[in-house]
Parts: structure tokens; C-alpha cells; sequence
């Protein structure tokens, strides 16, 4: 008989109000796999980690725990199911006023009543494990690089030996050297512990290195499932976009498909190849390092002041986008979407 799921998710949907985040979420994530759950900004998977962990009420469908329905018990059931998970939170949120041992120890401390003196070896314990210092575990938070905090986030997360871990985002705000080493690190510690873990990222490289199986949410449904090694040849275009960055998917589409309509006036006396300037970039640092996401020449980039971009782009080519945006990659920054009007 096949092995009872770890996590079981069933026709999941969680509403705001008339705003619907999760529609109908099928997932599920078998004991000691580790499932990375990939998805843009803003489709939900926060939100449905916290409904799995109870911190938000899903508003329709099943959420099973080891086979045990955890959407209809009472608070005091919900902490004792809620002690079989670790979670390193998506901004490491570690308590400032509290040194890092005792961040690690929370737990320990306050849910098991652990005496103090014997917490305190713990987190050292787990800290080492994570590759700091006991040293590091007297300090501040706010005494800690980024990397430094993380790595804490992580020690705290584990400092109970949870059977599942969840991690949200666990690479956002590091430099790719330290992303690696947390990636490690996340792989080290889950599969020593023998846990189960659920990460959620649009973070790839990260993805790459964390899973085993993967599935990707998009608008509230979980769209692909498979095994991390399926990912690049899976044959789904929306995955297929995610992975690969193109800007020119099925999802970006709906996007421009939103916009409103290019002022069709505009382009009509204009020559075969059209200028196009897009105007108004301006970047905190007034610098212009942007290449184009199209395939437009790159006429001119302004150093100083608010940037400026120039593309020269077949006619048919730009009719094509059918909206009066076009996509920018600045250096360093997310693709973006500026209005264009004829240079
Ligand atoms: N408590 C809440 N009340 C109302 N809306 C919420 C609440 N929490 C989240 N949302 C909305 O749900 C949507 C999904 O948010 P969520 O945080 O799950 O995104 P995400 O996929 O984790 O994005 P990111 O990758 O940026 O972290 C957003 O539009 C957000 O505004
Ligand atoms: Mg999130």
C-alpha cells in the first residue's frame, strides 16, 4: 500500500474578500521528498505555506497532515501539529531584541519549556551545524550581515528537529555566492534530519538545487508537477517561460493582453522602421544600463539625468507587441513593462 502523504492539499482555495488567491490547489509532497513549489510574485505561495501552517484559514477545500485533516481542529490541537514544522520565514524575522542564541532557542524555550542552560547548547549545536561561531550566538541580529541572518533563520527553523521544513524564499536578498551556500545548506541539514521539506521560490538556481520534485503555481492553481528533472522538458509553456525567463510566454502575454490599447493613431504615418523612445526611466542612480527585452536596435542610452533608451524596431515587429508597452531589462533589476510613444 502506497505511504500516506506528508502534506496533502485538496481543492485549496483562500479568498480575500471578493479577491480569490488561491483557486484550487491540488499538492502534494511525499515523506523525506523535498517539493519546490515555483511561482511569479504575487500567485500565492505564501499564502498557502500560511494556510498549511494555519496561520490563515483556507476559505474551501482540505489540508491533510500525515493523513490528518488540520483545517477543522481546535487551537490547542493545532500546536502540537504545528511542533512537527520548522520554517525558515521569507525575511529571515528574527526577533531584535533577543540575542541569536536565544532567536534559535525560541522554541525550545517558550514551547517546550526546555531549562535555559540546556537551550542554549541546542542552539550552539545548531548554529555550528549551519557554520557559525558560538560567538556569533551572543550577538544582536542587528549585528549580523544578511547571509549571517539567514543562516540563524535556518538554525532556528531546524532547532527542534522538525520531521518538515518549509522554506519561504530562502535565497531572496543574498549575492549568488551566499545563495549557494544556503542552498547547501538547506540540502545538508534536511536530508541529515531525514525531514520532509516544502520550499516556495521564484528563485531557479535555487530550485535547481533544493528539490527533488517540483510544481509550479500560477493565479492560484498549481499548473505542472514533476520531478526536478523533468522541469526543462516538461512541455508546458507556462513552466517552460518561468524557468527560462522569455518574455515572450503565454503569461507576459496575458500581461500586455491587460494593457490598454496602443493609441493606433500614433503609428499610422510613421516610417517602415519605427523610432520608438520609451521615456521616463528614470532609476534611483540616473544611470542607463538597460538592454532591450525585444528585439530592437539600441540607438542611444543616456548616462546622466533620467535614462532614456531609443530602440529602432521593425514596424511589423513592434504591431506585434499590439500595446503601447515594451519590455526593458535594466541592469540588475526585474524586467519591466514602459510606456513607448514615437521618437
Ligand atoms: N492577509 C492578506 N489580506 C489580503 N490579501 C492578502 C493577504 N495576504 C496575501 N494577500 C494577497 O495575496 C496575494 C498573494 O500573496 P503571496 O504573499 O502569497 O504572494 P507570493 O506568491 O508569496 O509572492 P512573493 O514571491 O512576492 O513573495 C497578493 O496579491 C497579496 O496581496
Ligand atoms: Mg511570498
Amino acid at each position: 500500500m502506497a505511504e500516506t502523504p506528508k502534506i496533502e492539499l485538496r481543492k485549496v482555495q483562500k479568498r480575500f474578500g471578493p479577491k480569490t488567491v488561491l483557486d484550487s490547489i491540488d499538492l502534494t509532497v511525499e515523506k523525506g521528498h523535498s517539493m519546490v513549489v515555483i511561482g511569479g510574485s504575487g500567485t500565492g505561495k505564501s499564502v498557502m505555506l500560511k494556510c498549511i501552517l494555519g496561520l490563515l484559514h483556507p476559505t474551501k477545500g482540505s489540508i491533510k497532515v500525515d493523513g490528518e485533516e488540520v483545517t477543522r481542529i481546535s487551537e490547542r490541537h493545532r500546536e502540537k501539529v504545528l511542533k512537527k514544522f520548522g520554517m525558515l520565514f521569507q525575511g529571515a524575522a528574527l526577533f531584535d531584541s533577543l540575542k541569536v542564541w536565544e532567536n534559535v532557542a525560541f522554541a525550545l524555550i517558550q514551547g517546550e519549556n526546555m531549562e535555559r542552560g540546556k537551550a542554549r547548547d541546542v542552539a550552539m549545536e545548531k548554529l555550528a551545524k549551519v557554520g557559525l561561531s558560538s560567538d556569533v550566538g551572543d550577538l544582536n541580529p542587528s549585528e549580523l550581515s544578511g547571509g549571517m541572518q539567514k543562516r540563524v533563520g535556518l538554525a532556528r527553523a531546524i532547532a527542534h528537529d522538525p520531521e518538515i521544513v518549509f522554506f519561504d524564499e530562502p535565497t531572496t536578498g543574498l549575492d549568488p555566492i551566499m545563495a549557494d551556500v544556503i542552498n547547501q545548506l538547506i540540502v545538508d541539514t534536511v536530508q541529515d534530519m531525514g525531514a520532509t521539506a516544502l520550499s516556495i521560490t521564484h528563485d531557479m538556481a535555487s530550485a535547481r538545487k533544493i528539490a527533488d520534485h517540483m510544481s509550479m503555481i500560477y493565479k492560484g492553481n498549481i499548473i505542472w508537477t514533476g520531478t526536478a528533472a523533468e522541469v526543462d522538458t516538461c512541455g508546458n509553456p507556462y513552466v517552460d517561460e518561468f524557468v527560462n525567463g522569455r518574455a515572450d510566454g503565454p503569461m507576459q502575454m496575458e500581461v500586455l493582453k491587460a494593457l490598454p490599447p496602443a493609441p493606433s493613431a500614433k503609428w499610422q504615418n510613421s516610417p517602415p522602421d519605427l523610432s520608438v523612445r520609451i521615456a521616463a526611466l528614470s532609476r534611483p542612480n540616473g544611470r542607463a544600463n538597460a538592454t532591450a527585452a525585444t528585439s530592437g536596435t539600441l540607438l542611444s542610452k543616456r548616462r546622466q539625468g533620467p535614462a532614456q533608451l531609443l530602440l529602432q524596431q521593425p514596424r511589423n515587429s513592434l504591431a506585434a507587441h499590439a500595446s503601447s508597452s515594451i519590455l526593458c531589462r535594466w541592469m540588475g533589476t526585474r524586467r519591466k513593462r514602459h510606456a513607448i510613444s514615437p521618437a
